[in-house]
C-alpha cells in the first residue's frame, strides 16, 4: 500500500456539554451530555516529504509544533500512535508512516465544551480514515478514552462518548451509555442553550481533585450531594424526552446549587447563572468540571436565546455561543 502520493483526508467531531450530573458521574450517579455540532475540530492528514519517514504533529491553536516519536507522552501523539497500532492489528502490511497532522478548532482550549476529547475523537477518524481502515464509533470513543486519562486522570468517560456518537447521552460510568433517541428534543432544547464563557478555566483533574477531598474529608454529606444530583439527572431525561423546559430550568438551578455545594463553582460563574436568570432563563448552571469555563442558560425560545446571549455579554461574559 502506497501512501505518499495521496490526497489529504480530513475527519472532524463535535463538541459536547453536560446539561446535569457532572462531578455526581465520577462516582457512578448518572449523567446527561448532549454534543453541541456547531463547533467541531478538524484534523488534516497528508503525506509529509521529508526523510526519516516521521509523524509530524501541528496544532496552531494551542501554538504546538512536535514530533510523535520525540513527544509521545502528549496527548495528540498518544492518540495518533495508539490508532495506528489499533489499525496495523487488523491489517500487520501497514507500513511507518510519513505525515503531518494538523489538528484545528473552533472550540477554544479549555472551555470545557470537550476540545481534549474532540481532538482525540477527530485525530483518531482521520488516521483510521488514512490507513483506509473502518474504525468503529465504540472503538473511535474506548481509543479517545485512553488519552482522556491524560487530560483528566480518573475520567467518567463522559466526553469521548458523547463526542464520538454525536448524539444525546444517558451516562453511567463502567454501567449504562444509553443514546437517547430524542433528535427533534434534543435540537429545540439546544437551539434554547445559551453557552457563555467566563474567559478562564481551571484543569478539569484538579477540580475533580478538589471534590475527591471534599469527598474524604464528608463521605456521608457528599455521597448526599451525589444522590441529589442523580436525581436531577433522572428527572432531567424524563423533563427531556416530553419536551418540559420549565422542568430542565429548574432542574438546572438546582443542579447549579448542588454544585456550589461541592465547591466547585466561583463568583464569575454564580454572577453569570444570576444574570441568565434576571434576565428571563428558565434556568442556569455551570457546564463541565467548574471554577472557570462555562455557564449554560435556559431561554424561553430561539429569539429569547438572541436576547440572552446579548445579556450575557454585557454582564462580563467573555464569548456566548447558542448550543
Ligand atoms: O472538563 P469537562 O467539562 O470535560 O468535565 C468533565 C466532567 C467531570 O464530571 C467533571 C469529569 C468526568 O470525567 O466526568
Amino acid at each position: 500500500m502506497s501512501f505518499s502520493d495521496r490526497a489529504p483526508v480530513r475527519a472532524t467531531a463535535c463538541g459536547k456539554l453536560i446539561l446535569c450530573g457532572e462531578h455526581a458521574v465520577v462516582y457512578g450517579r448518572p449523567a446527561i451530555a448532549l454534543p453541541v455540532t456547531t463547533v467541531r475540530t478538524t484534523v488534516k492528514i497528508e503525506p509529509r516529504w521529508e526523510t526519516p519517514p516521521r509523524i509530524e504533529i501541528q496544532a496552531p491553536n494551542i501554538k504546538s509544533h512536535f514530533y510523535a516519536d520525540t513527544d509521545p507522552g502528549r496527548p495528540l501523539s498518544r492518540i495518533v500512535c495508539n490508532t495506528y497500532e489499533w489499525c496495523r492489528r487488523l491489517n500487520p502490511a501497514i507500513p511507518a508512516q510519513n505525515i503531518v497532522v494538523t489538528v484545528t478548532s473552533d472550540m477554544p482550549v479549555g472551555s470545557h465544551l470537550g476540545s481534549g476529547a474532540a481532538a482525540s475523537v477527530a485525530s483518531a477518524r482521520a488516521v483510521a480514515a488514512w490507513l483506509e481502515i473502518n474504525l468503529p464509533v465504540a472503538d473511535a470513543s474506548a481509543l479517545a478514552f485512553e488519552v482522556e486519562k491524560i487530560h483528566h486522570g480518573t475520567p467518567s468517560g463522559i466526553d469521548n462518548t458523547v463526542i464520538a456518537y454525536e448524539q444525546p447521552l444517558w451516562f453511567i460510568k463502567d454501567v449504562v451509555s444509553e443514546l437517547l433517541e430524542a433528535p427533534q428534543q434534543t435540537e429545540d432544547l439546544l437551539s434554547c442553550l445559551v453557552v457563555a464563557a467566563v474567559g478562564f478555566s481551571t484543569p478539569t483533574k484538579q477540580m475533580v481533585d478538589v471534590v475527591r477531598e471534599g469527598f474524604r474529608a464528608n463521605r456521608l454529606r457528599f455521597n448526599q450531594y451525589f444522590d441529589d444530583i442523580g436525581f436531577v439527572s433522572v428527572r432531567a431525561r424524563e423533563a427531556l424526552l416530553a419536551a418540559n423546559w420549565p422542568v430542565i430550568g429548574q432542574l438546572m438551578d438546582e443542579n447549579h446549587q448542588l454544585l456550589q455545594e461541592l465547591n466547585v463553582s466561583c463568583k464569575e460563574l454564580d454572577a453569570l447563572c444570576i444574570a441568565a436568570r434576571k434576565s428571563g432563563a428558565l434556568g442556569a448552571k455551570l457546564s463541565g468540571a467548574g471554577r472557570g469555563g462555562n455557564i449554560i442558560a435556559l431561554a424561553r425560545s430561539s429569539a429569547h436565546a438572541a436576547e440572552l446571549r446579548e445579556s450575557l455579554l454585557s454582564s462580563g461574559a467573555m464569548q456566548v455561543l447558542i448550543g
